[in-house]
């Protein structure tokens, strides 16, 4: 049951991504969990360095001979003024001062590089690569592919989905603006994109000829269901799988996706430079009265990154980034191959309903 164009071409039984999250979430264990319970594990490499994307691909590899994708960040150019910068790490001292951490840091440039992070997914044979915040060159695209690896995009709006199906993509994840985490959105601001999953996934479905798989808020059998109904061949799905023990994270984050309400997220540039949505928090709060320019991604996310850092030490949730999508009240902690099959026995249940759906006989 639930085998579709998409399942087929990646070789996988059940039509279930778990989102791949960066900065540790999507731990080997958990991708290596979806993938042996007959979804689709997701590595999110975007962080890594090519040293440690290697190592996790090949411990994801000692932990299950299933598919799995691994996932990176298209770079972004940004440049932002020496006084936005001055400022901005001056109004950071005050949470460095609290939270006991050194002032005026230097701020690291990030060492990892989309090239080389590329040529481990080919020297690996990696068999699926997703990414997302844009597009790479075709050219890049087209070698991916020759080395037979299953190419995935990510769309917040039905442009984005078309530039990527011309620029060579296999199948595109329909981003929701529910979703947990970053928004991938790149041809536009992201505040002009936000469009909610039930509307988005079925104007792409209808405007694309590949596999759409659908991402934002779905957390358990009925969201698959739906996802289903409106077109998509799979679904993505990242906050069902934050709390449980095969992710990577922190214990205050888990306990905080357990005990708070679909009522209680936001969408902010504060930690990052770039769109994400998480869990309302008070640095979040704090940074609507900033009075500067928040340098863009992914300036911001590395000077917050000591800020977060000992705030996760100090297990201090409101100055950590609480990524997550609005379906929080839907979240469990049950071991991610429960989820997997709770969250398939849950749509045949209600896909063999379907015929007595919207009669007397649907109690
Ligand atoms: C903690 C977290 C980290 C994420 N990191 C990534 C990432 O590295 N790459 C990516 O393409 N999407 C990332 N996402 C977005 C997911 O791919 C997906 O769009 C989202 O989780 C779907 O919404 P949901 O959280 O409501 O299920 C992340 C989401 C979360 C919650």
């Amino acid at each position: 049951m639930f085998e579709t164009q998409l399942t087929r071409a990646l070789k996988i039984q059940y039509p279930i991504f778990q989102a791949p999250m960066a900065g540790g979430v999507s731990t080997p264990e958990l991708v290596a969990a979806v993938s042996n319970a007959g979804g689709l594990g997701n590595l999110g490499g975007g962080y890594l360095t090519p040293e440690q994307l290697r190592s996790d691909i090949q411990e994801i590899r000692q932990q299950t001979d299933q598919p799995f994708g691994v996932n990176l960040f298209v770079p972004e150019q940004s440049e932002e003024s020496e006084e936005a910068i001055f400022q901005m790490t001056d109004y950071l001292n005050k949470y460095r001062d609290e939270l006991g951490t050194a002032q005026n840091p230097m701020i690291l440039k990030s060492s990892e590089s989309f090239e080389e992070q590329v040529q481990v997914l080919l020297e690996e044979r990696v068999s699926i690569f997703s990414f997302t915040f844009g597009i790479p060159s075709q050219d890049m695209i087209q070698t991916i592919k020759q080395h037979g690896i299953f190419v995935i995009g990510t769309a917040t709006t039905v442009d984005e989905a078309k530039q990527l199906e011309v620029g060579g993509v296999d199948a595109i994840v329909a981003q929701g603006s529910e979703a947990g985490g970053h928004r991938g959105t790149f041809l536009k601001d992201a505040s002009h994109a936000l469009i909610g999953t039930m509307a988005i996934v079925p104007q792409i479905v209808d405007h694309v000829s590949i596999p759409v798989i659908a991402a934002g808020g779905i957390m358990d059998g009925r969201g698959l269901a739906a996802s289903l109904l409106l077109g998509a061949d799979a679904v993505q799905m990242g906050t069902a799988f934050l709390a449980c023990p095969e992710s990577g994270a922190h214990e205050t984050y888990k306990q905080k996706i357990l005990s708070t309400n679909e009522d209680s997220t936001q969408i902010t540039r504060a930690y990052s430079g770039k769109a994400a949505r998480g869990i309302e928090t008070k640095f979040m709060i704090d940074m609507h009265q900033y009075r500067g320019t928040i340098p863009a991604y992914p300036i911001q996310n590395a000077m917050t990154r000591d800020i977060r850092q000992a705030a996760a030490k100090a297990n201090s949730p409101e100055y950590m980034s609480l990524w997550a999508g609005q379906g929080l009240r839907l979240a469990n902690n049950q071991p991610a191959a429960s989820i997997v099959k709770q969250t398939i026995d849950e749509a045949s249940i209600l896909v063999q309903r379907l015929p007595t759906i919207g009669t007397a006989d649907n109690k």
